[in-house]
């Protein structure tokens, strides 16, 4: 079991360092954005279409961990619910557009 265990890790361990969100469909997640209007705060904060907000200058996420937890606040804030694949595909879609994380 133990050995099962340590294995997992080792796996997941290794496809975060190959892509930041290795299950997640940057297309759906574009979608999901869409869908929810994820831009509706974030256009009040900005202006424009409000995806200024990723890349403002001292912008609050800076690893995937942060984008995962702000998604979280985000969601929880509007009554948005996200499933953890939404979360990926979310992920996938906002780090291939603005934030580039490897
Ligand atoms: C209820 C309003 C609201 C909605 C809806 C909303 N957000 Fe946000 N979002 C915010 C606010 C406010 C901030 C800025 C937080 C801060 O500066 O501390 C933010 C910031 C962010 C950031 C961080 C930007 C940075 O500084 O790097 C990400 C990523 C993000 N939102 C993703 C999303 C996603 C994905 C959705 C849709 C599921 C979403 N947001 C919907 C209010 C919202």
């Amino acid at each position: 079991m133990k050995r099962i265990a340590a294995l997992t890790l080792f796996l997941a361990a290794g496809s975060v360092l190959a892509a930041p969100f290795p299950a997640g469909d940057a297309q759906a997640g574009k979608k999901l954005f869409e869908q929810n209007k994820c831009n509706r705060c974030h256009v009040d904060m900005m202006g424009g279409d409000g995806s200024a907000i990723f890349t403002r200058p001292n912008h609050k996420v800076t690893s995937p961990e942060k984008m995962v937890q702000q998604m979280h606040t985000c969601s929880g804030g509007a009554g948005i619910s996200l499933s953890a694949q939404d979360e990926q595909n979310l992920g996938a879609y906002l780090n291939q557009r603005y934030y580039k994380f490897k």
